[in-house]
Parts: C-alpha cells; sequence; structure tokens
C-alpha cells in the first residue's frame, strides 16, 4: 500500500517516534543515506510561494541521492488547465514522490486517491504536517522526551499550524493548549480527531479564548502570523482581534522558566511575536527552521521504504 502524508495523524504515534528518530540519525550523519540514490525524481509543486519548504525539500532530496523537481506557482497545467487526478496519473508514472503546497486540503486528498507514489503535504489551508515534524524534533532536542510536555500555541487558532499542532502534539502524547479568539478557533471535527489521539497516547487537549490558562507553567511557547497566505486582505481586521495574543516578555514569564518559543516563519515582529522574544534567549525558531531539512528527509525514506518503493535508507 503507497503510504501518503497529507495530515498529522497519517503517522501512528509509533510511526512518528520512528520518523524523528530517523531524522536525529540523518541530522547526526547528514550525506550517509540515500534512498533516492539512482537518482529518482521528486516532484516539489507550490501554488503559494515559500522559502523554509522549498530549500529543505530541494536540499534534502538532493542529499537523499535524489533529484528535486520544483515547480513553481503557476508553471504546470495542475489546477487551471488539467485535473488533479489526471496530473497524478501522469505524474506519479515518472516521479518517486509528490510533494505539494496548495490552498484546498481536498486536493491533496484527490492527487493521493490517483498517485501510485507517496503524497506529502508541503502546507495546504488546513494542515502544515512536514512542520510540526521539524517543531516536534526540535522540542525533542531542547527539552528531550515530547509525552507529557505542554506545547501552547497563540493566535490564529483556527489556521494550518493550529490543525497540525493539534494533531501532531496529541500523536506524540503532548499536553496541547490552543488559545485564540472565539471567531478563530479550531473546527469541532479537528479537535475531536485530536482527542481521539491524545486518548490513545495519554496526551491531552485543551482549546480556550484565555491565553493566560492556555500558558501557565508551559514547556513549549508557539504563534504562527495572523495573516496566513491568500488573507492578505484582512490584515487590518486581524492585527486588531489577534492582539490581545501577541507573545512578547509578559506572555513568556507565564510559561516555565525553562520554556523555549517556536515560530514557523515568516515572523512579524511587532505583530503575533516581540522582537525581544523571537531574537532572544528561550528562542530557538532558527533550530526549528534547519529542522525542516531532516524531517523531512527521515518522512520521504520513511513513505519510500513503508511503500515498498526504497530498499535502503542507508547510502552504499
Ligand atoms: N515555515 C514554512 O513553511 O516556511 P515557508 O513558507 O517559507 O516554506
Ligand atoms: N499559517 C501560515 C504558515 C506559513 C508557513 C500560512 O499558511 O501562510
Amino acid at each position: 500500500m503507497v503510504r501518503h502524508f497529507l495530515k498529522d495523524t497519517d503517522l501512528t504515534p509509533a510511526e512518528q517516534a520512528r520518523v524523528l528518530d530517523l531524522a536525529a540519525e540523518m541530522k547526526a550523519d547528514r550525506f550517509g543515506f540515500a534512498p533516492l540514490a539512482g537518482p529518482q525524481t521528486a516532484a516539489v509543486i507550490f501554488d503559494k510561494t515559500s522559502t523554509r519548504t522549498r530549500f529543505s525539500f530541494h536540499t534534502g532530496i538532493a542529499e537523499l541521492g535524489g533529484n528535486p523537481l520544483i515547480v513553481n506557482p503557476g508553471e504546470a497545467q495542475i489546477g487551471h488547465k488539467e485535473s488533479v487526478s489526471d496530473t497524478a496519473k501522469v505524474i506519479s508514472r515518472m516521479v518517486s514522490t509528490i510533494i505539494w503546497r496548495t490552498f484546498e486540503h481536498r486536493g491533496l486528498e484527490e492527487m493521493a486517491q490517483h498517485s501510485t507514489v507517496p503524497v506529502i503535504n508541503a502546507l495546504s489551508d488546513d494542515y502544515h504536517p512536514c512542520q510540526i515534524l521539524a517543531d516536534l524534533l526540535t522540542i525533542r532536542e531542547h527539552l528531550g522526551e515530547l509525552a507529557g510536555k505542554t506545547m501552547v500555541y497563540l493566535g490564529d487558532a483556527a489556521n494550518n499550524m493550529a490543525n497540525s499542532y493539534l494533531l501532531g502534539g496529541a500523536t506524540a502524547g503532548m499536553q496541547v493548549r490552543i488559545a485564540g479568539p472565539s471567531s478563530y478557533l479550531p473546527a469541532p471535527e479537528v479537535v475531536a480527531e485530536a482527542e481521539a489521539r491524545a486518548q490513545q497516547t495519554g496526551g491531552s487537549i485543551l482549546v480556550t479564548t484565555d491565553p493566560a490558562e492556555a500558558l501557565a507553567g508551559a514547556d513549549v511557547v508557539i504563534t504562527d502570523t495572523w495573516v496566513s497566505m491568500g488573507q492578505e486582505d484582512q490584515k487590518e481586521a486581524r492585527a486588531q482581534v489577534f492582539k490581545p495574543y501577541t507573545v512578547d516578555t509578559a506572555a513568556m514569564d507565564q510559561a516555565a522558566e525553562h520554556a523555549i518559543f517556536l515560530h514557523c516563519l515568516p515572523a512579524y515582529r511587532g505583530f503575533e511575536v516581540t522582537a525581544e522574544v523571537i531574537d532572544g534567549p528561550a528562542s530557538v525558531v532558527f533550530d526549528e527552521a534547519e529542522n525542516r531539512l531532516h524531517a523531512q528527509k527521515a518522512l520521504m525514506a520513511f513513505l519510500l521504504a513503508e511503500s515498498g518503493l526504497a530498499a535502503n535508507y542507508r547510502a552504499a
């Protein structure tokens, strides 16, 4: 069976741990793994702009011995001149993996349904699961075991990052707390899926409008832009409604003394986070950005191996 990674719960708790272990091994031995040697091509298709996702996948595919095929927004027929299903049937006869950043999540589901190779979500309007793998790797590096740690996300609690923290954090057995304004909370079905996962792993889920309730004693404090890609016309209104959820020094003071700060980047200093916090001692955002590379290399190797499409992780 071909394995895809469209949202965080597509990996079981044990599989997520395996991918994170492999990512740590790959980070320690950066050129020691070559499951794409041959080289096999992996396509990375962008319907939205990107820095980290583009650089980390391109670099990671090359480091795994493969050939990255980067498709920039508007360059392919997909979406405007050709259906997702026909695109999937054509390109999965050629490439080893399809990595896609797009708007509507159901496009990814359609791609996966018609693809004979793994499909990886490189961000949709609903989820950004590759980012969460990198974040979990970063938290492990700084704070040790994930299970039982409290991970708090403040701000736009209805966006792709909030959804992925709920699902990915619950999968890791973490205490996930999400705080945002009442009209920007996660959809009930995402919360229900996270709660079901947390029940299996011993994790827990709290969704609240009260930032103080979320922050109390937190191990990890996280935020994201208040204006996700595609929402640029709502910038002014959003700046008002999210203001109480700014991560500033007063917010960090409510977390544990050892708390670390994460942000998937790009960040807007003076909006969702102050410069003092993101450029301060608790911030691990550049470790987090680097870890996109290692986490995604491990993810690609794992999905190919589980799909029966790559025999070996190790370089010859
Ligand atoms: N964090 C992240 O996905 O960054 P890019 O949008 O630059 O890829
Ligand atoms: N929520 C942001 C994440 C960017 C990496 C967006 O979708 O634009």
